[in-house]
């Protein structure tokens, strides 16, 4: 059997503390300090525990190089590898390691930069309620945030004295301005009151829509409301549709060049907010947006041109801020509220859609709806223009 080491693995040495009862009534604290070595792999979910010799011997086997298991002489590397090879660090071209083989040559195929296609694979999160963790913060201690956390850095950093400042004329009044007051992230939903099929195909023109395309030989891309790395438009939406007068509950892909709905699965309305809760890490105020979108990238097209790139996995990040930014302004326009969030099951969410991490990856969930008559979820409104008392927040004068 032939094996070579996978196309990305980091490891990172790695220290806990781990508690043990008997250490504890035998006199000590039971507290210990442990150090362990844990790879990161770009094909794998877990995080894997090495001993010293699978650590040493990780950095002998080439990820290009296929080494025949059969020429290893050392009956102790060879227990060595063998152990990597069941921990799918090594590949085998035998095929009897489930789909870890083409896990890897997904990765291989798709021009990740290593650091961030780890960095993607393991900051994804499955089964998280946000909630039950603010709850359980609030049970560790009665102290105020201030006390626990300190003072937070300050909101601008002052480079020169007051004095020293040239003061800029105000910005006179526009079109825009008056959008972005109305940007306001949307945690209260009026559920009674269905978005209008025009409401809701104009957003979302508004925000994916593609204007125009152009076609080199073999390349199409697309002129959209946003900017993008390449032109390329890596970001799909996806859609948990919940609310709208039209369209039957479900899930959705929206197809950008012809302003249409695809759909995936129909969702019964009495199970769509659990849904829409899973996909939203249990955050109970985005359950019930109209419409709930999620933001995936596939990440192939942009690195089809950026390989292996040291930038390219923060452009495609930015590609969703900037689609983010316009669905808000875009529901303002039409009196509608948002929200976005980076706290969300990336895992259930690629499972839901069927979607493969390394080659269509979870960025972010927004959603856009008619906004509540009462302010059950705080929202930060300090100008007043959504909710009349404000928030009591400071308006900056
Ligand atoms: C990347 C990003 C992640 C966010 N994640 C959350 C979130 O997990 N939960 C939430 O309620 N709001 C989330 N928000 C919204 C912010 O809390 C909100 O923008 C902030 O409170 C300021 O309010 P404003 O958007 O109304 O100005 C997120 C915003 C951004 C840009």
């Amino acid at each position: 059997m032939q094996v070579r080491r996978c196309a990305v693995v980091f490891v990172e040495p790695r220290e806990r503390l781990d508690f043990d009862l008997a250490r504890l009534v035998s006199g000590g604290t039971g507290v210990e300090t442990v150090l362990e070595w844990i790879a990161l792999a770009a094909h794998l979910d877990d995080e894997l525990l090495l001993c010293a010799d699978e650590m040493q011997a990780l950095g002998t086997m080439s990820p290009e190089k296929w080494v025949d298991l059969d020429s290893i002489a050392d009956p102790a590397h060879l227990r060595v590898l063998q152990g990597l090879l069941g921990k799918g660090l090594l590949i085998s071209d035998a095929g009897a390691q489930g789909d870890v083989r083409r896990r890897d040559e997904d990765v291989r195929a798709s021009h990740w930069r290593g650091i961030s296609a780890a960095l993607h694979r393991h900051t994804r999160w499955r089964g998280i309620d946000t909630l039950e963790a603010e709850q359980r913060f609030g049970r560790e201690s009665d102290r105020p945030f201030l006390d626990r956390l300190g003072a937070p850095e300050a909101p601008v950093r002052e480079r020169v004295e007051p004095g020293r400042r040239i003061a800029l004329g105000k910005a006179a009044d526009s079109g825009l301005e008056a959008l972005i007051r109305q940007r306001v992230t949307c945690r209260n939903w009026d559920t009674t009151r269905p978005l209008s099929t025009e409401d809701f195909a104009t957003t979302l023109y508004r925000t994916f829509g593609a204007r125009a395309t152009s076609d080199e030989p073999g390349i199409t891309v697309m002129k959209r409301a946003v900017p993008s790395a390449g032109g390329l438009h890596p970001t799909e939406a996806y859609l948990l549709v919940q609310n709208v007068e039209g369209v039957r509950p479900g899930l959705y892909h929206y197809h950008p060049i012809d302003h249409a709905l695809e759909p995936l699965a129909e969702v019964a309305p009495e199970d769509s907010e659990a849904l829409a809760l899973r996909l939203v890490a249990g955050q109970r105020h985005f359950m019930k947006a109209h419409v709930v979108i999620v933001l995936a990238s596939r990440f192939r097209r942009t690195f089809w041109k950026y390989r292996n790139h040291a930038k390219a996995y923060r452009a495609v990040i930015l590609d969703a801020g900037h689609l983010s930014q316009t669905l808000y302004l875009a529901a303002a326009e039409r009196g509608l509220a948002a929200f976005i969030t980076a706290a969300v099951n990336e895992r259930d969410i690629e499972e839901i859609f069927g979607l493969d991490p390394m080659l269509e990856g979870v960025l972010a969930v927004s959603g856009f709806g008619w906004r509540g008559e009462f302010v059950d979820e705080v929202e930060f409104d300090p100008l007043g223009s959504v909710w009349p008392n404000g928030g009591g927040m400071k308006k900056v004068e």
